[in-house]
């Protein structure tokens, strides 16, 4: 029994016909880039999220660079994120002149801890400071699909005068506390990329806000600063979101919500079939969030287990898995400019040390979810 770590085959297969039609009715129409079907997917988006605005880009990446400028993040500022997060996240501070200013995760959800945003900004903003803060953003990261603490971090931010832009490429439906995630802070950065659970064939992404100006600003930037054709306020990007994606992605948002039913659905079960095995950590599952759970992770507790030997061990089984992240992004090469070292961000290292993304998608069955979790049994007592 082959398991991959998703199976976008199997998605495609259950919704052929509609992707089919969506997919000739742009071929037949001629228009590719922005258009109508980008915009009715933009308004469709807005509607789902609950926000004013939003804006369909080439990637995810874009989005949050695009935002960071329609935010005002200029040379010079500080923008605090995560270490335990793909790399986009911080590059895209840097991309705008900025510095990414690291803030350790809490290691029960691998998010942002806010606690620890409060401590640096404290230390920052003492009378006798050095040097006076420059942070002018925060940027949450809802990884796998859990959302980050956002009613702390929006009242630090409050409190601070700083932007909130919230990562949610991996979170597309997930809720906290019955808000939809990309809805809290100043702008939400959605991806599309294949693997995510709202994915496109091919690269996508989104901003959304509830700000008309950050919306205005980012139509301007993905056109090459352009308000009208041929007439540029400023430099900008070649960043739009295709209407063959657009199409795709309005046929599958269609079922969104019921995909991440049963994704959470299958999360639910690997933790119930997982919570006692011994070694093993399962995903943690905040009370009053609900997951878009893209990814579900485990840790591997057991310092007498080998991550990489239990990788190998399913990978023999059929089974493929993942590390979503193995170097946080401080001790990464293109960051020796900040000057850190190892044990900076102790919580962040432990979990690039112990975590493993299992398989997960909607179309994965029972069986094969109960054949993981003996898989790794059968491991630990070989072990
Ligand atoms: C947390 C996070 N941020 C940003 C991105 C960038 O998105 P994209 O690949 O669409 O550029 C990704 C996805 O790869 C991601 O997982």
């Amino acid at each position: 029994m082959n398991v991959p770590l998703v199976d976008l085959k199997a998605q495609y297969t259950s919704i052929k016909e509609e992707i089919d039609e969506a997919i000739l009715e742009v071929v037949g129409r001629g228009q590719f880039i922005l258009g109508p079907e980008v915009e009715a997917f933009e308004s469709e988006i807005a509607s789902y999220l609950g926000v004013k605005y939003a804006v369909g880009v080439a990637s995810g990446t874009d989005a949050l660079q695009l935002a960071l400028l329609a935010c005002g993040i200029k040379p010079g500022d500080e923008v605090i994120t995560t270490p335990f997060t793909f790399i986009a996240t911080a590059e895209s501070i840097a991309k705008c002149g900025a510095t990414p200013v690291f803030v350790d995760i809490d290691p029960k959800t691998y998010n942002i801890d806010p606690e620890k945003i409060e401590q640096l900004l404290k230390s920052k903003t003492r009378p006798k400071s050095e040097s006076k803060s420059k942070i002018t953003a925060l940027l949450p990261v809802h990884l796998y699909g859990q959302p980050a603490t956002m009613e702390r971090i929006l009242d630090i931010a409050r409190k601070h005068n700083l932007k909130v832009i919230e990562d949610c490429a991996q979170a597309l439906g997930a809720e906290y506390k019955g808000k939809k995630a990309g809805s809290l802070g100043d702008a939400g950065c959605l991806s599309f990329f294949p693997s995510k659970v709202l994915g496109a064939y091919g690269d996508g992404g989104m901003v959304v806000t509830n700000d008309p100006e950050i919306a205005e600003t980012v139509r301007i930037l993905r056109v090459h600063g352009s308000k009208t054709t041929y007439r540029h306020v400023m430099h900008g990007f070649n960043s739009r979101l295709d209407a063959l994606q657009a199409a795709i992605l309005r046929v599958k948002l269609k079922h969104l919500d019921r995909w991440n039913e049963l994704r959470r659905s299958k999360a639910a079960l690997y933790t119930q079939l997982l919570s006692r095995v011994d070694g093993i950590e399962p995903l943690y599952s905040e009370k009053n969030c609900k997951s878009s759970c893209n990814y579900y992770t485990i840790r591997i507790k057991d310092p007498r287990l080998s991550r990489d030997e239990l990788r190998k061990h399913l990978e023999s089984k059929g089974i493929q898995t993942m590390i979503y992240y193995p170097l946080s992004l401080h001790l990464q090469e293109v960051y020796k400019y900040l000057k850190h070292k190892s044990g900076d961000f102790p919580e962040s290292e432990q979990a690039q040390e112990q975590v493993l993304t299992l398989p997960i998608y909607p179309e994965l069955e029972q069986a094969q979810i109960e054949r993981i979790v003996e898989v790794i049994k059968h491991f630990i007592k070989r072990d």
